[in-house]
């Protein structure tokens, strides 16, 4: 694909920033990001220009309807001064599963990857080279027709913007969250777009994740619409671990996104992937809810928390239920078992531990 470049004057550019310390997940932009329009069931105009506004219509769809999907991926600095790309083929297949759930058109795997790694050699700069950091990747799709009618667009804006970033939890790995477990709210349910990483699933999160902050919690632990089986939190899977270091992820269904960090680290069992702990052990389970709380309760369940590409692997200390008891998870503390998967998680990232080929991708 031809591609333009609009390119910042290097004496307009901001400098690449020095370090994510502190810096709030998300928060910082780069120079640049990359824009590519599809009219007439054609991709085209690929460009990069200077990061900033995106002109539409006041009735363009995505507004109006929430026809726009995204994709979250990370880029990793090497010990050799290289960028690489962490599984980001199938970040690429996921956002065109979620474009057939929003009926948008496809973006080709190939093509993605290229968009990608063309703004990101433009951006190196800003790649951080620091522990616990990476360039996160925000891949975006939106309808743009501009229409009252409740209706599929027939046009698009597929966009990439860039953001160096540290921990998603401002405590970083070592700091346990907690999670509210309420049948208060739900996220998804059977038939609907639990499965897409559409907009309207992350707009209907903000008052379940209002709630759990007014209740001195970080997220929402999600059940299903029958309030018996765990789900998922609002940006990661949730995984526990028994008391023989198994790792059990709740098994995927029609409302929870399948996480490429839990698609690994299934993976990375399936292959006898030896951590500092043994073997490392994951498989999907449908975990009722009582199943749950009492095995935190017996000290069946030693370890618990969440995986996402912004998460990791993020320790959860403690569930606050709806009458407001309190569950530990074993001593509160971050546990061995998820210490030695993150470390290990973080190294094949970081390229200190070697990964199966194909998983990291130059830039
Ligand atoms: N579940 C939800 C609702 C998410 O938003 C995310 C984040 O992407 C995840 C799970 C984790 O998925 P992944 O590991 O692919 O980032
Ligand atoms: C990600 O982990 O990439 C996510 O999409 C989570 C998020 C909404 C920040």
């Amino acid at each position: 694909m031809k591609f333009d470049y609009q390119l910042l004057e290097k004496s307009k550019q901001k400098e690449a920033i020095k370090t994510i310390k502190g810096v709030p997940f998300g928060s910082v932009r780069t120079n640049h990001m990359f824009l590519m329009d599809y009219a007439k069931g054609e991709w085209k105009n690929a460009r990069i220009v200077p990061y900033g506004e995106i002109n539409l219509p006041a009735g363009a769809l995505c507004l109006h309807y929430g026809q726009a999907i995204f994709e979250g991926i990370k880029a990793f600095r090497q010990a050799d001064g290289s960028i690489k790309l962490w599984r980001a083929d199938k970040n690429a297949m996921r956002i065109n599963h979620s474009a057939t759930i929003m009926c948008m058109p496809h973006i080709p795997v190939e093509l993605q990857l290229e968009c990608i790694q063309r703004l990101i050699d433009v951006e190196r700069d800003w790649c951080p080279n620091e522990p616990d950091a990476a360039m996160y990747i925000r891949p975006f799709m939106f309808a743009t027709y501009d229409s009252l009618g409740v209706k599929v667009s027939c046009t698009y804006t597929y966009c990439i913007m860039l953001s160096p970033c540290g921990p998603y939890y401002s405590g970083g790995f070592d700091k346990a969250i907690r999670l509210v477990i309420t049948d208060k709210f739900h996220r998804a349910v059977a038939g609907g777009t639990g499965t897409a990483k559409c907009v309207g699933n992350y707009g209907a999160s903000l008052r379940p994740g209002e709630y759990a902050k007014s209740r001195g919690a970080d997220q929402v632990l999600y059940l299903d619409a029958s309030n018996t089986y765990l789900e998922e939190a609002g940006t990661m899977n949730h995984y526990n671990v028994l008391k023989d270091g198994t790792f059990i992820i709740p098994a995927f269904n029609d409302s929870i996104l399948r996480s490429i960090t839990s698609e690994t680290i299934l993976e990375l069992a399936e292959m006898g992937t030896e951590l500092s702990t043994g073997k490392l052990k994951a498989r999907l389970e449908q975990i009722p809810l009582n199943d749950f709380i009492n095995g935190l309760k017996s000290g069946e369940i030693i370890e618990a928390g969440g995986f996402g590409t912004a998460a990791v692997v993020s320790p959860v200390g403690s569930y606050l239920m709806d009458d407001d008891t309190v569950h530990t998870v074993a001593d509160g503390k971050v546990g061995k078992y998820s210490r030695a998967l993150y470390e290990y998680y973080t190294a094949m990232q970081n390229g200190t531990k070697e990964s199966p080929k194909g998983w990291l991708l130059d830039v």
